[in-house]
């Protein structure tokens, strides 16, 4: 058996061996003496009784070690002109320091903290210096309206929030000030302060008593020191989208998710600490926290903080700048990301102005990785290009080409095998295995690995009913794909109301609710559709309540605001159609996947649970015209 093969089958069959092996790459102040809980199923816990600190993992450790000079943080922002090194003493000095901040405020253990800020290096200290203390951090995406901020406020219940004044996207400034007052006041949970770090491009106009100035904070705080937490302590709540209006609060623990990220840069991205990891994503994302924020400083490598998009900061030349810059040996972004490039730099003329010869992997994730996209970047690099899967849920790669471990040749559009510790399946409807090549629902038998979501933020029954009843024993990822005869998964796509819009996940539910909120609408429906460049964007089909008249572009034009205004830029509805009716089941079910289906240009077969087939004969060529 090869490396992979002999790991794979361990983690499998001997789990608590296998984890209490790789637990010792991380300092514990109690160290575990069992990996696996499973004491109450269908929850699982890991190292339940380990403590440790997640922040003295990523920084403090390293400063004793010998890395104190070393640089943990690069933070480079082509949009403000700024390029700054944070060496580990640096960050943990700045850390501690705002955890001093967040005690005075009173800000203790489980307590829950709100990071509503853009790349700046202060989003990074203050997810440290929550984990430092013990706290709970939740960080939502500068590209959320107000109300998704507001949904999330009234979800975690934080004493604080952390803002910056503002975003800075390429062609304007976003001002986070009246974003933020206008989320406190539709949010019913009130959080006692919001510290805001005010930047020179937007200031916000501070709110007596309630808002505080981070600088003046920081200038009179005192630095504390680590607090040790239980393994499964939460660490994190991130919020992601279901199929419902209402996101899911993925949790993330301490010890399992130490353990799983400091594995994983060495296994499957193949790194070695003091090495340079580049991840373009934002730290809003899962990928954000895990591969810009802990796993690089977890190993004691650097990691870029990259305050730009991948064309038009100045150019498609962005990242082989960074990598030639800060001599990074990893990039980690979305296939959306290399599209752009490719679309504005086809010929790989900037490629020719940089040194990138310290690149030795570009990974790939957050979306279908199309072939053309993988074998345009392979030709260009000529270096490995991995496409690999996962979701905010696991925290971490479930399926890789494990780099470190053992490389595997690539199959392109395949992100190749399962990842030690999860046991992929590909299931019938009746829960019955699938055979190889025959699509299926993908699920991963239970236990999840360490790093994986233990449940959803105060809402175990949520949990168990969007994840574990679907197929008892399994946990259902969402996504539909099947295996080849090499074990190598293909992920065919999401096989719910979750759609992918430029890496970035979205409900179509979310949308259809602020669409049917229009008065002149009577019913909605949302659905992603193939686009070039960000690989699905939504396209609403809208029926007029009985009496309503409405210009159809002004209705689009309405409708394109409120869900940029509710939702946020991000969600970028392609178009809206006024038509008579939804196909729909006899059952009033909506046909979604037909009408995707039309839209990409399949010959989607008629459902023979059609309640009338003429509404889909007339729905046809509109679909097509998109
Ligand atoms: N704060 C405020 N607004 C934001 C934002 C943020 N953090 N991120 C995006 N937006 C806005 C954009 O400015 C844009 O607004 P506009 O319609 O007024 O121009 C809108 O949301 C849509 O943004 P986006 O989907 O990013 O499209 P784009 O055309 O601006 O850029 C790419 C396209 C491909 C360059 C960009 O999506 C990208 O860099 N993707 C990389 C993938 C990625 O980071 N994925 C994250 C998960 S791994
Ligand atoms: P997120 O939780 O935002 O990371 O989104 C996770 C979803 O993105 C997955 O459930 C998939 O639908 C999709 N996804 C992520 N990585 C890949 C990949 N490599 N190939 C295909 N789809 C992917």
């Amino acid at each position: 058996m090869g490396r992979y093969a002999d790991e794979y089958t361990r983690s499998l069959g001997d789990p608590d061996g296998f984890w209490l092996d790789a637990a010792r790459a991380i300092d514990w102040t109690t160290p575990p003496t069992r990996a696996l809980d499973d004491g109450n199923p269908p929850f699982y816990r890991w190292f339940p009784d380990g403590e440790l600190n997640t922040c003295h993992n990523a920084l403090d450790r390293h400063v004793d070690g010998g890395r104190a000079e070393q640089a943990a943080l690069r933070y480079d922002s082509p949009v403000t002109g700024t390029v700054r090194t944070y060496t580990y003493r640096e960050l943990r000095d700045e850390t501690a320091r705002f955890a001093g901040v967040l005690r005075g405020l009173g800000v203790g253990k489980g307590d829950r903290v709100v990071i509503y800020m853009p790349m700046v290096p202060e989003a990074v200290v203050a997810m440290l210096a929550c984990a430092r203390i013990g706290a709970v951090h939740s960080v939502v995406f500068g590209g959320f309206a107000p109300n998704e901020l507001a949904v999330r406020i009234d979800d975690a219940a934080p004493r604080i929030v952390v803002a910056a004044s503002c975003g800075i996207e390429p062609k304007r400034v976003v001002e986070y000030g009246p974003l933020l007052d206008r989320a406190v006041e539709l949010a019913e949970h009130k959080p006692e302060h919001c510290v805001m770090l005010q930047r020179k491009q937007a200031r916000a106009d501070l709110r007596e008593g309630r808002d505080l100035d981070w600088h003046e904070l920081m200038a009179s705080a005192e630095p504390v020191d680590c607090v040790p937490v239980a393994a499964t302590d939460p660490l994190y709540v991130l919020y992601t989208s279901g199929t419902t209006g209402k996101p899911k609060g993925v949790v993330r623990d301490n010890g399992g998710h130490a353990v799983a990220l400091h594995w994983s840069m060495g296994n499957v991205y193949g790194l070695a600490p003091g090495e340079t990891m580049l991840t373009g994503s934002d730290i809003g994302w899962v990928v954000g926290h895990s591969y810009i924020v802990y796993a690089p400083l977890l190993y004691g490598a650097t990691t870029v903080l990259y305050e730009g998009k991948p064309v038009g900061t100045p150019d498609a030349g962005a990242y082989w700048r960074l990598v030639a810059d800060h001599g990074v040996s990893v990039v980690f972004t979305a296939p959306t990301a290399f599209r752009a490039i490719k679309k504005e730099d086809p010929d790989g003329v900037h490629l020719k102005r940089h040194d990138v010869s310290s690149l030795r992997f570009l990974f790939l994730a957050g979306e279908r990785l199309d072939p053309e996209t993988y074998t345009w970047a392979a030709e260009l690099l000529r270096i490995p290009v991995l496409d690999h899967w996962w979701q905010t849920e696991s925290g971490w790669p479930m399926v890789a080409n494990l780099r470190g471990l053992e490389p595997m040749p690539p199959k392109p559009g395949s992100p190749s095998v399962s990842v030690p510790g999860y046991d992929v399946r590909i299931l019938r409807p009746d829960g019955s295995p699938a055979d190889i090549g025959e699509d299926g629902d993908i699920a991963v038998r239970l236990p999840l690995p360490p790093g994986c979501l233990p449940t959803l933020w105060d809402d175990d029954e949520r949990y168990v009913a969007s994840y574990l009843s679907r197929y008892p024993g399994h946990y259902l990822t969402g996504d539909g794909g099947h295996v080849d005869e090499d074990g190598y998964l293909f992920v065919m796509g999401r096989t719910d109301d979750v759609i992918n819009v430029a890496g970035h996940r979205l409900s179509t539910g979310a949308l259809e609710e602020v669409i049917a909120e229009h008065p002149a609408v009577a019913e909605c429906c949302v659905v992603g559709v193939h686009d070039e460049l960000k690989g699905q964007v939504p396209r609403a089909f809208v029926v007029l309540k009985a009496g309503a008249t409405a210009d159809a572009d002004v209705l689009q034009g309405e409708l394109m605001r409120r869900v940029r205004d509710e939702v946020g830029g991000i969600a970028s509805l392609r178009r809206v159609d006024v038509v008579r009716a939804l196909p729909k089941t006899r059952s009033g079910k909506i046909l979604r996947k037909t009408l995707r289906g039309i839209a990409d240009g399949r010959d989607e077969p008629v459902p023979s649970t059609i309640e009338d087939a003429t509404v889909l004969d007339d729905l046809k060529p509109i679909l097509r015209a998109g």
